[in-house]
């Protein structure tokens, strides 16, 4: 047996925000935010949360896959930006699409959300425990960054991502999964939104945001990215030449340039959108892979690498055989 992706959806905002448009509020411009991480627009919610988002891909995803609800045994989604502490995403997406035979659960892995997702759905299933998985990654990001931090505010854009994972007999698949964490290097991206607050203390009422030190960040990652790629593809006896494609987390695209010229992989075999959508932290691959699965840019048989990375700090690959 195998564990294959047999469908593909997106949840995306209507409202699209331009670097121009961010301009008029605060002291950036559409050349410093293009050059320095490739992104032009990102979607951003009004009224809608992340379960919206959430449910809009599962569905899209579920149609595509051929599925119902109720074959559905698993649900895991990854995110940083519930619309509620608890219950988590993945109960209410449940109840959202009636898949009452799932047990269901967040994943919270920053960025790396979706392929931390992947790789659980992917033990799940060889393990016995599940037969067919929801998996998304959903993020509402622009209620967590500081609208008066222009480092970071700028880079973050809203979205959902879904993929339906299942067990199947035939070749291929998930062919090999790694994943890391750094909890000692957390610090570099935080979310600190839950501060103690009770009768003990005098409660002032802080508000945090999230916060990055941008220039860290983008060492990790282009560090342990390569690495790890090539960890996955040891794993299971392949070599980067045998790679059709290389889906990437889309923080930035100088960050995944640093990764081509570290792999010494040309830039045509990492596909990107971040232009489109910002960074929409564990959305942002199971958007790109729905865009691409969509367009026909991915072929039966192809190999490709999924690779995502972030706070905790995080970071993981799969390599799966479409
Ligand atoms: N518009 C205009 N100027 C800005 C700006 C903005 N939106 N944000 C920061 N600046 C200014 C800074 O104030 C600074 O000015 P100064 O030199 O006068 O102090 C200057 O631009 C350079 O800032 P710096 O932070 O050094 O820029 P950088 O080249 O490191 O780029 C990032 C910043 C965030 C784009 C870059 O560090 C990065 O991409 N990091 C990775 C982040 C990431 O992908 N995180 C998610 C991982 S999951």
């Amino acid at each position: 047996m195998t564990v294959k992706i047999i469908g593909t959806g997106r949840g995306i905002p209507e409202n699209i925000v331009s670097n121009d448009d961010l301009a008029k509020i605060m002291d950036t411009s559409d050349e410093w935010i293009h050059s320095r991480t490739g992104i032009h627009n990102r979607h951003m919610v009004k009224e809608e949360g992340t379960t919206a988002l959430a449910v809009t891909a599962s569905k899209n995803a579920m149609k595509k896959a051929g599925i119902s609800p109720e074959e559905i045994d698993l649900i895991i989604v990854g995110t940083v930006s519930g619309d509620m502490c608890f219950p988590s995403t993945a109960c209410q997406v449940q109840a959202a699409i009636g898949a009452v035979n799932a047990v269901a659960y967040d994943i919270s892995a920053g960025c790396s959300g979706f392929i931390f997702a992947l790789n659980a759905a992917y033990g799940y299933i060889m393990s016995g425990m599940a037969k067919c998985a929801l998996i998304i990654g959903a993020e509402t990001l622009s209620k967590m960054v500081d609208w008066n931090d222009r480092s970071t505010c700028v880079l973050f854009g809203d979205g959902a991502g879904a993929a339906i994972v299942k067990g199947v007999e035939s070749e291929g698949g998930v062919l090999a999964v790694a994943q890391h964490s750094d909890g000692a290097g957390g610090d570099v991206l935080t979310g600190k939104n839950r501060n103690v607050r009770n009768p003990l203390i005098d409660n002032k009422e802080e508000v945090f945001y999230l916060e990055m030190e941008g220039q860290e960040v983008f060492k990790f990652a282009v560090k342990m990215v390569p690495k790890c790629i090539q960890e996955v593809l040891e794993k299971a006896g392949k070599t980067l030449d045998e790679v059709d494609l290389f889906v990437l987390h889309q923080a930035n695209c100088r960050i995944i340039e640093s990764v081509s010229k570290r792999l010494k992989v040309p830039m045509e075999k990492f596909p990107m959108n971040i232009e489109n959508f910002g960074n929409t932290s564990a959305a942002s691959i199971p958007i790109l892979l729905d865009e691409l699965n969509e367009s026909g840019k991915i072929k039966e048989g192809d190999t490709i690498v999924f690779s995502g990375f972030g706070a905790g700090l995080t970071w993981g690959a799969t390599l799966v055989q479409w």
